[in-house]
C-alpha cells in the first residue's frame, strides 16, 4: 500500500510560512501585502474559487481586493481596469481569474497585466524567466506541486518524469521545473502514442489533462511517485463504475448524491501499485492557492 501525498497538510505549512511573512513585512513597519481578483461574468466554479482565495487570504493577513465586472464587459474596459491596477502602488498582485465570458481574449488580458504583478506567472515574460532558469513569478499549481515533492524528499535528480498534459497553467511550467531540478522530463499529451506504454516508464507522473479517472494502474510503474492535479466531477454512473472498481465508497458517494470528485488517476488501482499518491480532493488543489498567496508575498517583497 502506498503513501497518500496530504497536499492539504502541505498546503497549510506554505500559508504558515506566508502568514509569518506577511507578520515581518508589518514589522518592518510595511503594509499588509494586497492582491486584486478581478471575476468577470457568472461562472459559478469560478466564484467558488474567487470565494476560497479571499478566505485564505484573509487567515493569512493579505488583504484581498475583488473587483466584479459583468459578463459583457467590453475588453477595454477589462484592458482599462488592468491598467489602473497596474498603475496602483497600493496593489501587489492581480489575478484575472478565468475562463473569461465568450467575446473577451483572455491572452490580451493576462499579457496587459504587469509581469512584476502577474501572480499566476502566465505572463511570457514570466514564462521566460521559467525558461532561462531564472527568478521571477511562477505558476501557482505547479510550484506547489515542486514543494510538496521537495517537503517528501522525493529525489528528482536522474529520475524519469512523465507529465501528461500540455497546458500553459501547469503542464509546460511543471516540465520545466522538473528539467530544471535534473528530472529527464517527456511531456505527453492526447496525441502521445502508447499514452500507456509511456506512462510506464515514470519514476514520477503528473497527471494534468482533466480526464477523469484516464490513468489506471496498469499504466503506473510499480514504486513510482504520482501527482494528480485533475479535479473533475463525475456524475455518469457507468464511468463511475469503470473508474471507480478499487474505490466502491466513491461509487457509493456518486450514486447517494449525483456526483463525486476525481482526479485524472484512478486513484484505488494507483495505491496499489505506486509508493505515493496525491488524493482527489486534498492533494493538489489545496496547494494551488497556497502558491497564489506565496508569489503576492513575493510580488509585495520585490521592492524590499
Ligand atoms: N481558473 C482556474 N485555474 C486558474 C488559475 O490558476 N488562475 C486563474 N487566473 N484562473 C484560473
Amino acid at each position: 500500500m502506498s503513501q497518500v501525498l496530504d497536499g492539504k497538510a502541505h498546503a497549510d505549512r506554505m500559508l504558515e510560512e506566508v502568514r509569518q511573512g506577511v507578520e515581518a513585512r508589518l514589522a518592518q513597519g510595511k503594509r499588509a501585502p494586497a492582491l486584486a481578483v478581478v471575476l468577470v461574468g457568472d461562472d459559478p466554479a469560478s466564484h467558488v474559487y474567487v470565494r476560497n482565495k479571499t478566505a485564505a487570504c484573509a487567515k493569512v493577513g493579505i488583504r484581498s481586493l475583488e473587483h466584479r465586472l459583468a459578463a459583457d464587459t467590453p475588453q477595454a474596459a477589462l484592458d482599462a481596469l488592468i491598467d489602473q491596477l497596474n498603475a496602483d502602488p497600493g496593489v501587489d498582485g492581480i489575478l484575472v481569474q478565468l475562463p473569461l465570458p465568450q467575446g473577451l481574449d483572455a491572452k490580451r488580458a493576462l499579457h496587459r497585466i504587469s509581469p512584476a504583478k502577474d501572480v499566476d506567472g502566465f505572463h511570457p515574460v514570466n514564462q521566460g524567466l521559467l525558461l532561462e532558469g531564472l527568478p521571477g513569478l511562477r505558476p501557482c499549481t505547479p510550484t506547489a506541486c515542486m514543494s510538496l515533492l521537495a517537503h517528501h524528499g522525493v529525489a528528482l535528480k536522474g529520475l524519469r518524469a512523465v507529465v501528461l498534459g500540455r497546458s500553459e497553467i501547469v503542464g509546460k511550467p511543471m516540465a520545466l521545473m522538473l528539467l530544471e531540478q535534473h528530472a529527464t522530463v517527456t511531456i505527453a499529451h492526447s496525441r502521445t502514442k502508447d499514452l500507456p506504454a509511456v506512462c510506464r516508464e515514470a519514476d514520477l507522473l503528473v497527471a494534468a489533462v482533466g480526464r477523469p479517472g484516464l490513468v489506471e494502474g496498469s499504466w503506473i510503474k510499480p514504486g513510482a511517485v504520482v501527482v494528480d492535479v485533475g479535479i473533475n466531477r463525475v456524475e455518469d454512473e457507468a464511468l463511475g463504475a469503470a473508474i471507480f472498481a478499487a474505490e466502491p465508497k466513491k461509487l457509493e458517494t456518486l450514486r447517494a448524491k449525483g456526483g463525486v470528485l476525481c482526479g485524472d488517476v484512478r486513484f484505488g488501482e494507483a495505491m496499489a501499485v505506486a509508493s505515493a499518491v496525491t488524493p482527489v480532493p486534498g492533494g493538489v488543489g489545496p496547494l494551488t492557492i497556497a502558491g497564489l498567496l506565496a508569489n503576492t508575498l513575493a510580488a509585495s517583497n520585490q521592492d524590499a
